[in-house]
């Protein structure tokens, strides 16, 4: 069930390090693709079908054409900012196998014609911080980036710190943040388009997506497409946490049944407990009864066929003695506090619903009450200047939907 394309050296010694890398074969396949054309990494990338894997999923190859349509100054800008409750994957990459993930940015910069890349990394992970800037150093000391590089094409990396806000791993407002302006997610245009940086064209993707492809340039799309589904292709660092024998993450290929790997990779509920709910990719993604789980696979299409989203694959396991109000409570404090405010129906919205909450709990929520937070949820969804506000709305509508007897436990008795 579990596969090593990413992770295949995350359990070496020192692979953080330039001399292991190197010993393991990271940048050895440069010289040949910049023998190469950059439509060359292009084509495999399409061939390859990798989709996001910072949560939304889309293909990686549309977002990288939309960079050739702009003239002037392109950047990559990495997506490392990872604030999202269950989501733990890309610092893995980070503290067990940088180099890969340099490696990635430097093809990603040829192939979309970018010099000038940066890692934007969630504030409070200072220690792997610190981690890549060492592994950047060294890269740049042995000439794998900068302005003289020994395969010939300029590539300078800066790492930037973020200042622990989750709305920033939304790219717009990961952009503006990362002009010095406030983190504050933009308008969308109406067709697609890249970021812009400074006003020029901006490739934003998450550190797993571009870790993804050194395999892809040196193996071929075709290689990467063994793995998964037609419709998924490849594999996804899956995580599992909470009430799961085995936490940790997991490499495997998209399209495994979602049970089984709870319990034979996971080791299965905890204490030997029933299976009660999983929420199954990350906190924004809605959650998933015992029965679903068991319907499950893990892709895509079956998580949004289920009335969910696979999301960052970030499985959150409960047992049969969770409180689902009070696991509602605590998703929705984390998003009235992390809502930045620019939309009404967010800022008010998720204040709103964390308060209500706060009533069930006490028991002494009323029918009323109970109207008041789907009307607030429903208020929340599609009005929003990002997606930050539908994603909560659909989290509450999730467990309104399918926990129901549980918040009406809680209504007072006349
Ligand atoms: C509120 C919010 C938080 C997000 N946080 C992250 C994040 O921490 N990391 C990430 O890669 N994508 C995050 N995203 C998704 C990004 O906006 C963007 O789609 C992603 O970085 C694109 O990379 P990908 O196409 O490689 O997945 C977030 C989106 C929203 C709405
Ligand atoms: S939906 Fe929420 S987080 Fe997104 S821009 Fe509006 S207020 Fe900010």
């Amino acid at each position: 069930m579990l596969v090593q394309v990413i992770s295949k050296h995350f359990d070496v010694p020192d692979m953080n390090t330039l001399a292991v890398a190197k010993e393991h074969g990271a940048y050895a396949g440069l010289a040949e693709v910049f023998a190469g054309s950059p439509q060359a990494v292009h084509d495999a990338v399409c061939d390859s079908g990798l989709r996001g894997k910072g949560g939304g999923g889309a293909k990686a190859a549309g977002k990288w054409e939309l960079m050739h349509h702009h003239e002037g100054p392109r950047y990559v800008i990495v997506n490392a900012d990872e604030s999202e409750p269950g989501t733990f994957k890309d610092r893995q990459i980070i503290e067990k196998d940088p180099h890969l993930l340099i490696e990635g940015i430097i093809l990603t910069c040829y192939a979309v014609g970018a010099n000038d890349a940066y890692i934007y990394i969630r504030g409070e992970y200072r220690q792997f911080a610190d981690i890549l800037q060492r592994a950047i150093d060294e890269a740049y000391a042995e000439r794998l980036l900068g302005s003289d590089t020994r395969y010939g094409y300029r590539v300078d990396l800066t790492l930037h710190r973020g200042g622990g806000a989750y709305i920033c791993g939304e790219k717009s407002a990961l952009v503006e943040s990362l002009e010095g302006n406030r983190g504050h997610p933009r308008l969308k245009p109406h067709t697609p388009s890249p970021e812009f940086y400074f006003g020029q064209a901006a490739l934003v993707n998450n550190v797993e997506t571009i870790a993804s492809v050194p395999f892809i340039a040196y193996n071929g799309g075709e290689a990467y497409r063994a793995y998964g589904t037609p419709e998924s292709p490849g594999t996804l660092l899956f995580g599992l946490s909470g009430h799961v024998e085995k936490p940790g993450i997991y490499e495997a290929p998209f399209g495994v049944p979602m049970l089984a790997f709870i319990e034979q990779v996971g080791g299965g509920v905890r204490n030997g407990k029933k299976l009660k709910a999983v929420i199954p990719g990350g906190a924004s993604t809605p959650i998933l009864t015992a029965e679903e789980v068991a319907k499950a696979t893990l892709d895509y299409e079956s998580l949004k066929a289920l009335g969910s989203s696979l999301g960052t694959g970030g499985m959150i396991v409960m047992d049969e003695t969770t409180d689902m109000v009070k696991a509602l409570k605590n998703l929705l404090r984390f998003y009235h506090h992390e809502s930045c405010g620019q939309c009404t129906p967010c800022r008010e919205g998720t204040g709103w619903a964390d308060r209500l909450l706060e009533r069930f709990i006490a028991r002494e929520a009323t029918e009323e009450d109970l109207e008041t937070l789907r009307s607030v949820s429903g208020t929340m969804n599609g009005k929003t200047i990002c997606v930050f506000a539908p994603a909560a709305s659909s989290v509450i509508d999730g467990f309104l939907k399918r926990f129901e007897e549980e918040f009406r436990a809680c209504i007072k008795k006349a």
